[in-house]
């Protein structure tokens, strides 16, 4: 982590926005808000390197100075997240392409391809400068590369891009007979003869090849990781200061693997915006923040923005309520956070983002918003002794970018199967019985875990299904949903039966999928109701837990349970309804042993332990709009105030104790 105590706040700061009278205001606010920690040089590109070659600190100097002067640290951007106007002019081969042929104009942001050489080649040269200057400034406590890689530009279909595209295909099968068996060529004449016949797979006329389509999504997100790994190699010969980049852990960007990325972070740092065109945003922000710390390998990690009130990309940008951004913040620190950061400081009087809120809101510092943003800032000092603890539990949820991206391709069963769906239906179904899970990648050591839940997880490599049979086998106890298991990470169907990879664990052999069309409900004889999906099971070793009543299978098994080795393995072949999936995996969780940390509840109920080797603290978090109680005894951080036994939360609260005894 960046060498800042307690649970630090923090913020990126657009100074080049505001004049120097400003500047002075703005950081005497930041005092009396106590920020720790302040984002610059973000989108400095066109003001540090106004002309090609020719640099001009003056101004980034000067903003440094007075936060190092105010005793607040500084998140140092490299500042090449934007191309300049003077380079997309000089050098338009760098501007990305479109899947289908079209060049991306200069006129938003990120408007660079990935795999040039140019852009590359000028953001090193960019980094370099701003290392050398600022490589052992005391006020840097972390250096912020680029900016949320891969936001607009993940996938480019460029000349540049198809070269180096071929360079990683080839490292990747070695020859061309390898790459045309991986991508089944042999399908409607797609065999290739040369390296130089492959192309990014740009629009076509008819569906693409999803062998390519899958690879050249691993090639995007590890041409980005390549970005970034020049950008940190350039940064560490001049800094000894931790360096990271905002990741993205969010429903709407699929596109880098940051299983892949995670290891080469100093922290691991997330960008979380309050989606509300989901169902259910605030579960969506507790799966984001438990994957976030997976990412983090359970460590504390930093959320390096979210919003104080409305965005300006969504189609209706909501405001927060009052104390909807105090409830968010928490639960973040509630599930490892260490550092919650905000973009953006001020709100911007111009530009594409002047709608999007900030700590200092249009209205200035008279308002609901600040205060609320002075009360953050309490609490998060009242929070301090938590830094550093960590979540402990029970249940895994195994997450994965490459069946993500290999459920939601062209030509599938059913467009309206999509991974996050599936995952977000697990996850909801978990948290409303008050359990913990930890996020993981497939291929993780699950022995600590008495459950692992398998959400849909289509792609799956060899290793990795045996890692989570043998699991199950030792003892374990696993819940696997449809349409897992189906596919090798060729993207080749696991011939014999459906779902191939997880067939013997699970006990079961499906023959054909019965997808549901839209607003089709089926009935099972327990009473259990399940839309999107079905499919001609059988049951080979396992027992049936139930099946269809009616719908285009009846009598055949929906939800089945295996005793496999030492262990028993549950597989749910259809989208049950949100209360009956979460009555699945009571019993589930209940076979395994495992207690909630809180209550059963709608979701408007969190509750989450953070504990150290001697300490241990409870957050409860309200989402909902009647008053709780609920039992513990300690101190209440937030209020100060001894709790006897039982903890009353008030509606749309949160309370933070530290246990006594330590749990
Ligand atoms: C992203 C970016 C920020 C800003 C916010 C707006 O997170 O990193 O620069 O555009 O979105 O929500």
């Amino acid at each position: 982590m960046a060498d800042l105590p307690g649970i630090s706040l923090g913020c990126d700061y657009n100074f080049e926005q505001w004049s120097p009278s400003v500047w002075a205001e703005d950081v005497a606010l930041m005092r009396q808000a106590g920020v720790d920690l302040v984002a610059v040089n973000i989108f400095g590109w066109s003001s540090i390197e106004p002309r090609p070659g020719e640099y001009d600190f003056g101004t980034l100097d000067s903003i440094i100075g007075l936060l190092h002067d105010n005793g607040i640290r500084v998140n140092l951007g490299t500042g090449t997240s934007s191309p300049p106007p003077w380079l997309t002019t000089l050098h338009p081969e760098i501007l990305p392409e479109a899947a289908d042929g079209t060049t991306r104009s200069p006129g938003g942001r990120q408007a660079w391809c990935p795999s040039s050489p140019v852009f590359r080649e000028r953001a090193l040269a960019l980094v370099e400068q701003v290392a050398i200057r600022y490589g052992d400034h005391p006020a840097v406590a972390l250096w912020h590369v680029s900016n949320e890689l891969g936001c607009h530009n993940a996938l480019c279909y460029d000349e540049a891009s198809a070269g180096a595209f071929r360079a990683w295909l080839l490292r990747r099968y070695g020859s061309i007979d390898a790459l045309n068996k991986a991508w089944g060529t042999s399908f409607w004449s797609q065999r290739y003869s040369d390296w130089a016949e492959i192309l990014p797979p740009r629009l076509a006329l008819s569906l693409r090849n999803p062998g390519q389509l899958v690879d050249f999504q691993r090639f995007s997100s590890d041409e980005l990781l390549g970005h970034y790994r020049a950008e940190a190699e350039v940064l560490r010969r001049h800094t000894t200061a931790p360096v990271t980049t905002n990741f993205m852990v969010t429903a709407h960007i699929r596109a880098l693997d940051y299983w892949s990325w995670a290891p080469e972070m100093d922290v691991i740092a997330n960008d979380h915006y309050l989606d509300n065109r989901l169902g259910d945003p605030d579960a969506e922000l507790s799966f984001a923040a438990d994957l976030t710390r997976g990412l983090a390998g359970g460590r504390p990690w930093m959320l390096m923005e979210q919003s104080t009130g409305a965005v300006n990309w969504q189609p209706y940008n909501l405001a927060k309520v009052p104390g909807q951004m105090l409830r968010n913040s928490l639960t973040h620190v509630a599930r490892g956070a260490d550092s919650i950061c905000f973009f953006q400081w001020r709100a911007s009087a111009q530009g594409a983002e002047k709608f999007h809120s900030a700590l200092v809101p249009h209205a200035g510092t008279d308002t609901v918003g600040w205060r609320e943003v002075l009360e953050l800032s309490s609490t998060l000092d009242a929070l301090a002794e938590v830094a550093g603890t960590t979540v402990r539990a029970d249940i895994a949820i195994l997450f994965s970018w490459e069946s993500w991206w290999a459920t939601d391709t062209e030509a599938r069963p059913s467009q309206d199967v999509r991974y996050l769906d599936q995952v977000h239906a697990a996850y909801r179904a978990a948290r409303r019985l008050g359990v913990t899970a930890d996020v993981v990648a497939p291929g993780t050591d699950l022995s600590g875990y008495r459950l692992a839940i398998v959400p849909c997880l289509h792609m799956v490599s060899d290793e990795d299904a045996a890692l989570i049979n043998d699991y199950v086998a030792g003892g374990g106890h696993a819940v696997v949903t449809f349409y897992s298991g189906i596919v090798d990470v060729a993207d080749r169907v696991r011939l014999g039966g459906y779902p191939g990879a997880f067939r013997e664990m699970l006990g079961v052999v499906a023959e054909e999928f019965f997808p549901l069309p839209p607003g089709r409900r089926v009935t099972l004889a327990g009473g259990a109701t399940a839309t999107l999906w079905t499919e001609h099971l059988r049951a080979t070793t396992a027992e049936i837990v139930d099946s269809y009543a009616d719908g285009p299978l009846p009598g055949v098994p929906a939800v089945t349970r295996n005793s496999y080795g030492e262990g028993t393995s549950w597989y749910v072949a259809t989208a049950l309804d949100d209360d009956d999936l979460r009555d699945l995996l009571r019993a589930a969780t209940r076979a395994a042993g495992i207690r909630g940390t809180g209550p059963e509840s709608d979701g408007s109920v969190e509750v989450v332990r953070r504990a150290g080797a001697d300490r241990s603290y409870l957050f409860v978090i309200n989402h909902g709009k009647q008053d709780i109680a609920h039992p513990v005894t300690g101190h209440d951080l937030i209020t100060g105030e001894a709790v006897p036994g039982m903890l009353k939360v008030g509606a749309g609260s949160v309370r933070v104790i530290r246990e006594e005894p330590v749990a």
